[in-house]
């Protein structure tokens, strides 16, 4: 199945969810995986992330993506700033000429419930009320933003209940947005936004990095 969600951010920055429905050999034909993957629905996940990118932007140069030590892939030197994701059967891609990007894509489920303590304060799970969706769903969302932020961080030492927080929480024109601050070092406040697909979230961040 081709794209399923395609938002152009802007001239320079674009978002994409990909269903995959394709064999592996679909996505070789256009990409190679960067590093071995021994599970096969990994692997398939793996290489429609990478696809994607070229979807979104056909003159990404995917043979140029680096892994960092922390696996986080990069291009060295631009001309691309690019996050990617996967949950079950989506891969989801957030691509950037100008800001450092994070990307994640949340299969919703009741597993969540028993992790929020992990990851969200005493605060942060009351804010969740201002959001107009279940509670299993803004908790999804709400660990999605922090998947996101914490890759665009791409730092380590993360803890998301100390070093990331949900200040203030929004829903305009069916966008989920969150007020975020990193609180690793100096505080660095984001701007968080999310969607509700049936079945996932997909949230995103974009900032200078
Ligand atoms: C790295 C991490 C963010 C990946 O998230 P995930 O939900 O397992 O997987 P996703 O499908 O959303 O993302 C995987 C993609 O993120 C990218 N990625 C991997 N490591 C990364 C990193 N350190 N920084 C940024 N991006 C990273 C890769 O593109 C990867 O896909 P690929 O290998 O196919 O290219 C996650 O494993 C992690 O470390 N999370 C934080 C630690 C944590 O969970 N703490 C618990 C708090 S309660």
């Amino acid at each position: 199945m081709p794209l399923v969600y395609q938002q152009d951010i802007n001239d320079e920055c674009r978002l994409g969810v990909w269903e995959i429905s394709e064999a592996e050999d679909f996505f070789l034909q256009k990409v190679a995986p960067i590093r071995q993957i021994s599970h096969p629905h990994k692997r398939i996940q793996h290489l429609a992330g990478r696809y994607l990118l070229l979807e979104l932007f056909p003159d990404f140069p995917i043979d140029l993506v680096m892994l960092a030590d922390t696996r986080r892939p990069f291009l060295p030197g631009g001309p691309f700033h690019f996050s990617v994701s996967h949950g079950g059967d989506f891969a989801a891609a957030l691509v950037s000429r100008k800001f450092r990007a994070g990307v994640d894509v949340e299969l919703i489920g009741p597993r969540i419930q028993s992790l929020q303590h992990k990851f969200l304060s005493n605060h942060e799970s009351l804010l969740l009320d201002q959001w107009p969706c279940s509670r299993m769903q803004a908790l999804t969302m709400a660990w999605s933003m922090k998947e996101s932020m914490f890759k665009w961080n791409a730092g380590s030492g993360i803890d998301f209940r100390q070093h990331l927080q949900l200040k203030e929480l929004h829903h305009v024109n069916g966008y989920y947005k969150a007020d975020a601050v990193l609180k690793k070092d100096a505080p660095r406040y984001l701007p968080l936004h999310g969607l509700l697909f049936p079945g996932f979230a997909l949230t995103w961040v974009l900032a200078n990095g």
